[in-house]
């Protein structure tokens, strides 16, 4: 389709009646991103966050959500929200049994809600979507911190816009760690490193494009805010934190050369013992770390790491690359070979479908065939019982996929198409991919000390903004 906007540029091109080369013109002519050379910037890595007093038992932390620039093409501010000015969010990093005290002021002009994915908390701090930070407003948000050591991620989740304002830049990392954990002595330090991924799509200018459930053209992928950034890595091992903060692009990620990569955690934390993976499949929301050991590769090598979900015509494969260097250095950092133990969640007392779909009229996607009404309570559960969820995606016949996401809880993923999953994914998650057409079942424990009502969701945004989503309460 020739807009006005190209017809506009055409005649800018024309009107200076000089010839240009072919591609110069054509990309003139589309609404094409600026090039950025691949490889080119170093990763950012997001800045950690200072707490601003500290108390016996709890650090306090303040945040600003607001509007800001963004340097993702040379020369270029692109306009995009943040966490304290920061694209993506900075990294909290929190101590298990040390509570942590956000104060968060909105600075935009629309809602914000934040809240801690993966996360134990009780319902008013939990960003529930209705439970909102007016424009000038602020408020404190309390995380105990009581669960394990694992990687969370912090996002908007005001009604309805959430999908809009997460791809506008409203994400952030959360490391818990906790002193079981460090008793393993997994890499540690400038060696653990947070990778916040995810997609977009940009104009001729370098803004972003926002347009629902139009993910197909968000074809350009980011890796802590930059396109294909290089990090000089020493030959040692190091513990990268995985986390798909993509609206709803699936990520299958792999190194090349082709070298399997040891997970040693997901959503909720440790896994029980490390597993070696050829590459690791994470879809929005979901979170996975690894150990890559950098000597085994040669001095002066580089190692990409991809993203072959839709194999080799995946929009943005190369993601990063690691660019190898020196010698091999003494690193006193291991991987043991039992990381933690599983904990039983017991028979479950209660059996429930939940039904993932597009709404037949095509104007929204369900749950149980109802859209969300943040207002309605969709099921009550009882605290401490153990349920059963089979999670079915009824649009098999559009290839559409979901997933499952429940606020408050980890649970496990027992079972998917009637077999039993990986290991990787039996361990404690909040988050489960729901393949076109596929059951899915899970075990959850509603362990938790807190009630409320919290959200379960598909964790597309995309989805979830078009009324994909739920509320359960969780009763005393
Ligand atoms: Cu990532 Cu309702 O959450
Ligand atoms: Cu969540
Ligand atoms: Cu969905």
């Amino acid at each position: 389709m020739f807009s006005r906007r190209d017809a506009l540029k055409l005649s800018a091109v024309a009107g200076v009646g000089m010839v240009l080369p072919a591609q110069q013109l054509a990309s003139a002519l589309s609404d094409d991103p600026p090039v950025v050379t691949p490889f080119s910037v170093p990763l950012p890595i997001p800045p950690v966050l200072r707490p601003v007093t500290s108390s016996r038992s709890a650090d306090h932390y303040e945040m600003v959500v607001t509007p800001a620039t963004a340097r993702i093409f040379p020369g270029l501010d692109t306009r995009v929200l943040t966490f304290n000015g920061s694209f993506p969010g900075p990294t909290i990093r929190s101590r298990r049994g040390r509570a942590a005290i956000v104060k968060v002021t909105n600075k935009m002009s629309t809602p914000a809600a934040v809240h801690l994915h993966g996360a134990n908390v009780a319902p008013e701090s939990d960003g529930h979507p209705l439970d909102t930070i007016d424009p000038g407003a602020s408020r404190l948000y309390h995380y105990p911190n009581s669960q394990p050591a694992a990687t969370l991620w912090y996002h908007d989740h005001a009604h309805h816009v959430e999908a809009e304002q997460v791809y506008r830049g409203l994400t952030g990392a959360y490391l818990i760690s906790d002193s079981e954990t460090d008793a393993l002595r997994l890499p540690s330090g400038e060696f653990d490193i947070p990778l916040v991924i995810r997609d977009a799509q940009f104009d001729g200018d370098g803004q972003l494009v926002w347009k629902l459930d139009d993910f197909a053209n968000r074809k350009t992928v980011l890796v802590n805010g930059a396109i294909q950034p290089t990090h000089k890595v020493k030959r040692r091992k190091y513990r990268l934190r995985l986390i798909n903060a993509a609206n709803s692009r699936p990520l299958r990620l792999a190194l090349n050369p082709a070298s399997e990569v040891i997970q040693i955690a997901s959503d909720g934390g440790l896994l029980g013992r490390p597993v070696a993976r050829p590459e690791v499949e994470l879809w929005p929301a979901e979170r996975a770390e690894i150990v890559i050991d950098f000597s085994k590769f040669p001095s002066g090598s580089n190692v990409i790491l991809e993203n072959t979900f839709n194999g080799p015509e995946t929009p943005g494969r190369q993601l990063l690359r690691f660019e190898v260097t020196g010698s091999v250095v003494a690193d006193d950092s291991v991987v043991p070979a039992k990381l933690r133990d599983l904990e039983d969640l017991g028979t479950p007392t209660v059996t429930r479908r939940i039904v993932l779909a597009r709404d037949p009229t095509n104007t929204f996607y369900a749950i149980d065939g109802k859209a969300y009404d943040p207002k309605r309570i969709d099921l009550t559960v009882k605290r401490g019982t153990t349920e059963l969820w089979e999670v079915v995606n009824d649009d098999g016949q559009y290839n559409f996929p979901h997933s499952i996401h429940l606020h408050l809880v980890q649970f496990r993923v027992l079972e998917r198409a009637g077999q039993p999953v990986g290991e990787w994914e039996a361990y404690p998650k909040d988050t489960a991919r729901v393949p076109a057409g596929q059951t899915v079942k899970i075990l959850v424990k509603f362990d938790s000390e807190f009630t409320g009502v919290y959200p379960f969701h598909c964790h597309f945004f995309d989805h979830s903004s078009m009324a994909m989503m739920a509320n359960m309460q969780v009763l005393p």
